[in-house]
């Protein structure tokens, strides 16, 4: 076993530090899926000192092995790309801002629009949920329309959170349970209307009446599992049928299966795409790429921001797709995937846990079939950090992963999986049992 007990763990330099976070940071992170409650409460490590490749260090410099969530997906390459950092540190020696704009700007949405040949033009941000909302705000200015009809996850924005205003669990099944609108003006009720996954009829059923108000329908084109050629298809027509812009939201599932957005890979494109998260390789950077005739409609409305001008987002991007395209990452990270998937599979026969894993192998996920699922995997996650693993019940595989480092986690999940069935869970369980969505945190 690699690291320390579990007293401590709770006494840990990060623990601490995060006691005194919630005490001044409302929710005590800015995303909530870094909140260690999500992970094991009290004892996950909460901060690092350092990062580099799929390795962290945490503040008392315990170093783990990053088998989970890799900055949310967003350090493809892995933590502290040197070839990325040198782009960044060049483009921060010659000014990351000024007063005129920079040229990485124009080469990156030439770059983007290589690999993307449907689309025509670009704009930035510098997060996910911006980014959809200016896709969404250029879909309503195309149209002159105000509703949205989705499915999945588009951030924190008031036009996807209006979707619970009516119909307080309309977010439950499309990804974070237990989003509140509070604070969403009201007057934006029915303007978000969700359906799902794979479900050409309920979105026909709940666009009937309706289909002249609908501006846009946003949709993650995968993300769970591959999607049905066909469902793509289906939108792509529906949507021109009844004249709403077709938005794919690539955040999470741009060059997670190729480079580019997984879009390519089935052959049916948007009238705009939207990435963000692995572009940059963890540097804040988002973009919106689309056709000419509905991009051109930004022209129409206002949409600006000066940290949008800045030059480490374009720099880190144009260094991080030209490394995923040179080393052809995609082919890494999905045998990457995949060995971690069978890690599960070969570990829960073994010892006789009954399991079921999902995704594609770049966002591949398990859970126990048990009730007490959540206890199961607060205990999987405790046990893993005690053998030096940040472990958890997604796998986001990197650039950086080795065979060697799955063939490390596979024995320490061959221990853990042991232990699971073995012992009893309650004396395992030494922590309160991770969230699963969004809770109130209170003070201690
Ligand atoms: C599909 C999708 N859309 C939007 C977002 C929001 O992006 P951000 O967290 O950068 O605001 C995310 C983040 O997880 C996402 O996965």
């Amino acid at each position: 076993m690699k690291n320390f007990g579990i007293d401590k763990m709770k006494k840990s330099a990060g623990q601490l530090l995060y006691q005194r976070a919630k005490r001044l940071i409302p929710g005590g992170t800015q995303l909530l899926s870094k909140r260690p409650e999500m992970f094991a409460p009290n004892v996950w490590p909460a901060y690092y000192s350092k990062a580099k490749g799929c390795k962290v260090w945490d503040l008392d410099h315990n170093e783990y092995i990053d088998m989970s969530i890799m900055g949310i997906g967003a350090n493809i390459l892995g933590y502290a790309d040197d070839d990325v950092d040198n782009a960044v540190m060049e483009a921060i020696k010659n000014g990351s801002s000024s007063s005129l704009n920079c040229q990485e700007e124009v080469e990156l949405a030439d770059l983007l629009i290589e690999l993307h040949p449907w689309a025509e033009m670009v704009r930035y941000t510098r997060s996910g949920g911006e980014a959809c909302a200016v896709a969404i705000r250029i879909a309503r200015a195309h149209t002159k329309r105000d509703k949205v009809l989705f499915s999945g996850y588009h951030g924190w924005s008031d036009w996807y959170l209006a979707s619970n205003l009516g119909d307080t669990d309309a977010l439950d099944g499309q990804l974070m349970p237990g989003l509140d609108p509070n604070g969403v003006p009201r007057g934006l009720k029915d303007t978000a209307i969700p359906f799902h996954f794979n479900d050409i009829d309920e979105l026909k059923f709940k666009a009937d009446g309706i289909e002249k108000e609908i501006a846009a329908i946003i949709v993650e084109p995968a993300r769970g599992e591959d999607a049905p050629k066909d469902y793509l298809v289906l939108l792509k027509t529906f949507a021109k049928n009844i004249g709403a812009v077709l938005i794919f939201d690539e955040i999470t599932s741009g060059f997670r299966m190729c480079a580019g957005g997984i879009h390519l890979n089935y052959g049916v494109n948007p009238d705009i795409a939207v990435f963000a998260k692995s572009i940059a390789n963890g540097y804040a950077m988002a973009s919106i790429i689309g056709t000419e005739k509905v991009m051109s409609s930004a022209q129409s409305t206002f949409i600006s921001s000066t940290n949008w001008t800045e030059r480490i987002g374009p720099a880190a991007a144009i260094a991080t797709i030209k490394k995923y395209i040179h080393e052809n990452v995609a082919e890494h990270i999905i045998n990457i995937g995949d060995a971690v998937k069978k890690v599960w599979l070969t570990n829960s026969e073994k010892h006789k846990i009954n399991i079921n894993v999902s995704g594609l192998p770049t966002l591949a996920a398990f859970s126990f079939l048990a009730e007490n699922n959540q206890t199961m995997m607060t205990v999987f996650t405790i046990e893993m950090l005690k053998r030096g693993f940040l472990g958890f019940r997604q796998f986001k595989p990197s650039y950086a992963h080795s065979t060697d480092d799955v063939s490390k986690y596979q024995n320490a999940v061959d221990e853990v999986f042991f232990n699971i069935a073995t012992k009893p869970i309650d004396e395992l369980l030494v922590t309160p049992v991770a969230h699963t969505g969004l809770h109130r945190l209170t003070k201690e």
